[in-house]
């Protein structure tokens, strides 16, 4: 199996990862997950661009460019012969003994991607999901795809021994997103999503959306929504790269509508695979 490493492709087992790794000590680093259909990048660039995004506001400065990037991991696709499942990629801020301050400026930052075969999740798309609700804990920069997942982790465990898919936050009754997903509701034939605001990540499976929404006559806003407002909505999906779009037919032990996916997220279901073909 090839990873990359650094901007070259080895062997996984040739890595050489340092305790002293910024990213290890203090998940000082971003990262993305970018899927891969058909064995090509889907909206690569747009992940790789979030990336860069993400890096600049915390003050990496990535040491390859976009077409650097997407070069070596169409090569590390092709090498490991990967048809469907997702890249995940990491940059952080290098490696130096420890200190709170960032290292000076001569320490690159370390770059690493691998992948791993995912099907699509079909069996769950078809029947649904069930969710519960938790306070979002997390910091004021939830837009940038930091390291740091540890209250995601604290949440999506929660759901799990709930026997759940997904927790999803909320700020004071204020919906967010996921524990890794966007979260989407629809009430009077209006799509509702959380604004692209430094609460909630802005998707980019949540900016495909938007856009077949919109293609296809269907109204979608960009405003935020209180849980009670969710519970009693017609159709909740969450939308993600490894989540694709995941219909939620239970919250809180309680079933939205009549405990069946709805016929808009069915729809956005749809167009969304006509997309990834
Ligand atoms: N998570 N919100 C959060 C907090 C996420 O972690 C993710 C993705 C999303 C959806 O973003 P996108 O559509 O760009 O995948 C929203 C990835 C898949 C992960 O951490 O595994």
């Amino acid at each position: 199996e090839k990873v990359i490493f650094n901007g070259s492709i080895t062997e996984r087992s040739q890595l050489n990862i340092d305790i002293e790794d910024r990213g290890y000590q203090f998940g000082d680093g971003v990262y993305e997950v970018i899927r891969v259909y058909n064995g090509s990048l889907f909206t690569g660039e747009e992940h790789l661009q979030r990336l860069i995004k993400s890096a600049e506001s915390i003050q990496i400065k990535i040491p390859y460019s976009i077409s650097e990037m997407k070069n070596l991991l169409l090569k590390l696709i092709e090498e490991n012969n990967l048809y469907l499942g997702i890249i995940y990629l990491q940059i952080t801020r290098g490696v130096s003994q420890r200190n709170h301050l960032f290292p000076s400026a001569d320490v690159e930052p370390s770059f690493v991607a691998y992948t791993r075969e995912l099907q699509s999740p079909t069996e769950a798309m078809e029947k649904g999901v069930t969710a519960i609700t938790v306070e979002d804990i997390r910091w004021l920069r939830c837009d940038i795809k930091s390291l740091n997942l540890l209250p995601n982790l604290l949440a999506k465990q929660k759901a799990s021994e709930a026997g759940c898919f997904e927790a999803l936050q909320h700020r004071s009754g204020a919906v967010t997103e996921g524990s890794s997903s966007n979260v989407s509701i629809v009430a009077d034939g209006k799509i509702k999503t959380h604004p692209a605001t430094n609460l909630i990540l802005n998707g980019i499976t949540r900016q495909v959306l938007l856009d077949i929404s919109r293609k296809n006559g269907l109204e979608i806003i960009e405003e935020a929504f209180s849980v009670e407002e969710m519970l009693q909505a017609d159709e909740v999906f969450l939308s993600g790269t490894t989540t694709e779009i995941m219909p939620i037919i239970e919250i809180d032990k309680q079933k939205i509508a009549n405990g069946q996916p709805g016929l808009v997220t069915k729809q956005l279901q749809a167009l969304f695979n006509e997309k990834i073909k």
